[in-house]
């Protein structure tokens, strides 16, 4: 079988199935960079349903001709340990250009820096040697414009001291999502991160994250008064469609054999997210001819391990919390019929309302908060089916 894990996101090619439209669409406008005007993008779409394979590929696909930086802001140690800053983010944001550039051959980039240093006066933390090359860190505690000014103006740097070699800057930022942890720094530092990456002309951005459509971190960057006016594309990857996902599962796991209406539950079962489609597919028996009852089956028995990543976050809820997800099981309910399923003031649900949102669990849609995953409310509901408890605690 030619699938990767559904935990796998950086694919081979032969792995990496279509997307032939939206690579097309987004390669067109990335494009266009090469001739100083840079687009904003921020790429929405549901968990799992392939936004970091996506940027990843496309890493891979303009990597001759670009510098592309990846940086995803979760692998940030800051962020791992809660302590998430402006500051942090800079440092990582400069630790990710700075081996991204090495890593792509631009490798004088050591003596440009320093006159940058030297020229601005600016203190110099340690010297970090780089596969042989010295690269500064800036020492940034007590100026934060500065480093931020430096880290933000040294991809157009770059391009200008590249520009024979390359034809422009990506910097992708995967779980921007993340930066909600900066609470109250949050406004700031969009406004100002906004106002330096429309100064930059050779460099465009691709943001991405996991979050729900309706998240209001979505409005606050791209909406018509959010920090990057109107003036950011959105584009939404969607789940694959029934046709794409029969010719990607006859192409890529030929074991796999179903009847029509097995394949059809499959697709039901799955939503066309690639996730789920590789992590079933995977756990399905193969070379043999599978029917609707058995898939029905299968689908019941694999759920705690589509449903791994939920299992994860759900265990770490608070009790509240978890009830406010059970009592949404059967339908969007409104908040004060959640306060009274709960029976507690309405008031008092703000908190764990906007964490569970903040983890893209539930949306708000047309006033009422839903569950935002199938697979995860059908892990609960089977989970009460079998076992007449909700698994509230873990062992
Ligand atoms: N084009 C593709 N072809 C085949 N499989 C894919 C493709 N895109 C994604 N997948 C599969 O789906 C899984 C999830 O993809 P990915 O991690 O990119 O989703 P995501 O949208 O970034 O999710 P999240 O919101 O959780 O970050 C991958 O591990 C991979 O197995
Ligand atoms: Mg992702």
């Amino acid at each position: 079988m030619d699938i990767a894990w559904g935990t796998d996101n950086n694919l081979y090619d032969d792995q990496f199935y279509n997307r032939e439209e939206e690579i097309g669409f987004l390669k067109s406008i990335l494009n266009t960079s090469q001739f100083g005007s840079t687009p904003t993008i921020l790429l929405t779409g549901i968990r799992g349903v392939g936004k970091t394979a996506l940027l990843k590929k496309l890493q891979r696909e303009f990597i001759d001709d670009y510098l592309v930086i990846y940086a995803d802001f979760s692998q940030s140690y800051a962020y791992q340990t809660d302590k998430l800053s402006p500051n942090a983010i800079m440092e990582f944001l400069y630790d990710r250009i700075i081996k991204s550039a090495h890593e792509q051959g631009l490798k004088t980039l050591g003596k440009k820096l320093e006159k940058y240093f030297k020229t601005n006066d600016f203190h110099i933390k340690e010297i970090l040697n780089f596969q042989g090359i010295s690269i500064p860190i800036p020492k940034s505690e007590e100026n934060y414009h500065k480093l931020a000014d430096f880290v933000m103006d040294l991809p157009q740097m770059i391009y200008d001291e590249y520009s024979e070699e390359i034809k422009g800057v990506f910097i992708f930022i995967d779980e921007f999502q993340t930066i909600k942890d900066l609470d109250n720094e949050l406004n700031g530092f969009l406004w100002y991160f906004r106002s330096k990456v429309q100064e930059q002309k050779n460099v465009a951005y691709m943001f991405s994250g996991s979050m729900s459509l309706t998240d209001s971190l979505i409005q606050d960057i791209a909406g018509k008064k959010g920090a990057f006016g109107g003036r950011m594309l959105t584009y939404e990857l969607k789940p694959f469609s029934k046709e794409i996902t029969k010719n990607y599962l006859d192409e890529k796991a030929a074991n796999l054999k179903f009847s029509d209406d097995a394949f059809e539950r499959f697709y039901t079962c799955t939503k066309g997210i690639p996730t789920y489609i590789n992590l079933f597919a995977k756990l399905l028996p193969q070379n043999h001819l599978i029917n609707e009852e058995e898939l029905k089956e299968e689908f019941k028995k694999d759920l705690p391990f589509l449903a791994i990543h939920f299992i994860n976050i759900w265990s770490k809820l608070t009790f509240k919390e978890q009830k406010i997800i059970i009592s949404l099981l059967d339908k969007p309910l409104k908040r004060v019929e959640i306060a009274r399923e709960l029976n507690v003031t309405s008031g008092s649900l703000s908190n764990s309302l906007n964490s569970l949102q903040n983890k893209a669990l539930i949306q708000l849609n047309d006033s009422k908060y839903e569950i935002i995953d199938y697979i995860f409310r059908a892990w609960l509901k089977n989970e009460y089916a079998s076992k007449g408890v909700y698994p509230f605690r873990s062992i």
